[in-house]
């Protein structure tokens, strides 16, 4: 069965997890470290802080930036309910602004024209890794003096333009802290973890404190006890200065993640050749949409997470259940990828939420399929997917 999504795991990612799980540390310890400063070197950032999962990321930028109660936090309704819900766990108010047609990321001039004066951050995603303009969202958000943080847990090593130069997402400057995700699915992985990235000191300092319940052993920061007979600092010295959480990640994934990241870049041309591939094929089906750039220029710089088409199911005469069903019956799993968040139950119920908020988001998930795609498909994988998906989506195969 080829899956939407799957990890890709080498003999040397086992070695490297192995050695660390052999060691006398396996939470978070040196290798931890060792990987903060890869990624941040990367990226080209000043800071990163690995945590268990990117919903964790996301819920630490909400903190270390102050974002919460009478905060509204303005997101793209077509992405994962991560994005939004961090807003929510700091007690401020997630919102939606509709989407932009090509990109499918959030846009820019709804952005501007429903700006809300309450709102303290704007979270923008890079659907599927093509990326949202950042440019154009940073002038909105910071133009009212709102915060941007950057959901790139679709667009590990992707690139966008700045000042004419370009700069890997993570250090162009345009958000104020970025997030990555290390889930399976994704383009790399640590089986589970994430990562924030920021070159804001205060932020990184303050995330790494609330990684681990607010505690500190830093003897620089100690404020004591203030109990004459109990400050004793000795070894085993800690003070907790803020409510934090267990966000923390082991040795043995980072570990992981450390040796896919040395294989980032090829793993990415691997799936920037599938998604060529697919766009040619795809290109004169009568009845599907292929992903687009808004900026063709960052063709060869773009790290495609997932190949998500649109289909016209309507014209086609055929549901999506359907659709999926044979192609799942052929060996191609398709996902879903994403229902509005607006949408779903929560949102509507807790924020009175619902349909025509934001109706290109509303039309892009009555048409939108996830193909396929990871680096170790083969030729003959890919050609699978193609073949099931131009026969089922054949006006002359339906006749017949
Ligand atoms: C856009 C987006 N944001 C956030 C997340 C949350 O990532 P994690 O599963 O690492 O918590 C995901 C994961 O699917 C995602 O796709």
């Amino acid at each position: 069965m080829l899956f939407y999504g799957r990890q890709d795991i080498t003999e040397e990612d086992i070695r490297q997890v192995a050695e660390v799980l052999r060691s006398d540390l396996i939470t978070t310890g040196p290798v931890t470290e060792e990987f903060e400063s890869a990624f941040a070197a990367y990226v080209g950032a000043k800071h990163a802080v690995a945590l268990c999962n990117a919903t964790s990321a996301l819920h630490l930028a909400m903190l270390v930036a102050g974002i919460g109660k009478g905060d509204r936090v303005v997101t793209s309704p077509n992405t994962f309910l991560a994005s939004a819900n961090c807003a929510a766990y700091v007690g401020a108010t997630p919102d939606f602004v509709d989407i932009d047609p090509i990109s499918h990321n959030l846009c820019p001039q709804a952005l501007a024209r429903e700006w809300k004066p309450d709102t303290g951050a704007v979270v923008a995603v890079h659907y599927a890794g093509g990326p949202a303009d950042m440019e154009k969202i940073a002038e909105v958000a910071r133009g009212n003096n709102a915060l941007v943080i950057e959901d790139a847990c679709h667009a590990v090593g992707g690139s966008i333009y700045k000042d004419g130069a370009l700069r890997k997402i993570g250090s162009h400057g345009y958000a104020d802290m970025t997030v990555f995700s290390f889930h399976p699915v994704k383009t790399m992985t640590c089986g589970e973890g994430g990562m924030l990235v920021t070159d804001n000191d205060d932020y990184a300092a303050k995330a790494k404190q609330l990684r681990t319940h607010g505690m500190t052993r830093n003897p620089e920061d100690m404020v004591g006890l203030n109990l004459s007979d109990l400050d004793e600092r000795g070894p085993w010295y800690y003070e907790m200065q803020s409510l934090g959480y267990n966000m923390r990640i082991t040795d043995f994934q980072c570990a992981l993640g450390l040796s896919q990241l040395s294989r980032l870049d090829q793993s990415i041309r691997r799936r920037r050749e599938i998604v060529a591939t697919y766009n040619q094929a795809f290109s004169a089906a009568p009845f599907i949409k292929t992903p687009v750039l808004k900026d063709i220029s960052l063709q060869d710089h773009t790290s495609w997470h997932l190949y998500t088409v649109q289909i016209d199911f309507e014209t086609l005469g055929l549901t999506r259940t359907h659709v999926m069903e044979r192609l799942h019956s052929n060996g191609v799993a398709t996902q879903v990828l994403y229902i509005p968040v607006h949408l779903q139950p929560w949102y509507r119920q807790t924020y009175g939420y619902g349909q025509n908020k934001c109706p290109v988001a509303e039309q892009n998930y009555r048409q939108t399929l996830s193909l396929p795609l990871y680096p170790a498909m083969s030729e003959g994988d890919v050609q699978l997917v193609i073949d099931n998906v131009l026969a089922v989506t054949s006006v002359y195969d339906q006749v017949a």
